[in-house]
């Protein structure tokens, strides 16, 4: 029995792509095929797998019914996690997903899911990505907008929030080893800690694993590897070259 994870499949069976720039580059090509490959390949039945957000450009449930269906087919057990442009998936109705998709997907929110000893808790999370100002010569930040900063602060207490309550739900059922998922990095470039990074050390997470970071200049921009006792991987899609990562 294994755990996989991987995020940002950003499938698109019927929808034209939002922003296809984002999804430029070899390693997008026929990347469906070859991600549903290398599935066939690694995971089992018995395994589970974790999809960590950006599924599907459908901007409704209707829109995205093929993309749901496509990760549905896949082998193992899998269980889903809300990003950023997953606009199919409104937070207030994770019970009717979970409901429509039983026996086949699990929906991740304000909830948990089991994996043997462990409990899989999770939230999409988010991060200040900017406006930064960069100084040309060096590459540093220099300052940032505050403003813009003091928006996502709110939106990171949200967040932090809806991690709490699937920590507590998790706590509640007798658990106490943890694997955390989130969609977006758990630090933004400014910083290498955050609300996220200090719920995973006061509840002893053995792995962060998240996503949404795309392309070579985006894959540095969080904490990768072992800080203050807990181990981050990151699990995008392309990071990956579409080859799931083994998390247990
Ligand atoms: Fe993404
Ligand atoms: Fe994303």
């Amino acid at each position: 029995m294994s755990l996989y994870a991987i995020g940002d499949l950003h499938l698109h069976f019927q929808s034209e792509l939002k922003s296809p720039g984002q999804l430029n580059g070899r390693v997008w090509r026929d990347h469906e095929k070859v991600f549903a490959e290398n599935c066939r390949r690694m995971i089992r039945d018995e395994d589970t797998l974790l999809l960590l957000g950006d599924h599907s450009w459908g901007k409704n449930l209707t829109a995205s019914r093929e993309d749901l269906e496509y990760i549905a087919a896949l082998p193992g057990r899998k269980i889903l996690l809300r990003g950023n442009h997953d606009a199919f998936w409104e937070a207030s109705k994770t019970p009717a997903l979970n409901a429509m998709y039983k026996g086949r997907l699990f929906f991740l929110q304000n909830n948990f899911a089991e994996y043997g000893t462990y409990a899989i808790v999770g939230t999409k999370g988010y991060i200040f990505e900017g406006p930064f100002m960069v100084d040309r010569r060096t590459g540093r930040v220099v300052s940032y907008d505050t403003v813009a900063r003091e928006k996502a602060e709110k939106l990171v207490d949200r967040e932090t929030d809806r991690l709490q309550r699937s920590f507590d739900a998790a706590c509640q059922a007798g658990y106490s080893r943890f694997i955390m998922i989130l969609h977006y990095p758990p630090t933004d470039i400014l910083s290498d800690r955050s609300p996220y990074t200090r719920l995973a050390e006061k509840y002893g997470v053995e792995q962060v694993v998240y996503a949404h970071s795309h392309g070579e200049a985006r894959f540095h921009d969080s904490l990768q590897g072992r800080h203050r006792g807990v181990e981050y991987h990151l699990a995008s899609g392309d990071f990956l070259r579409w080859k799931p990562m083994r998390v247990l």
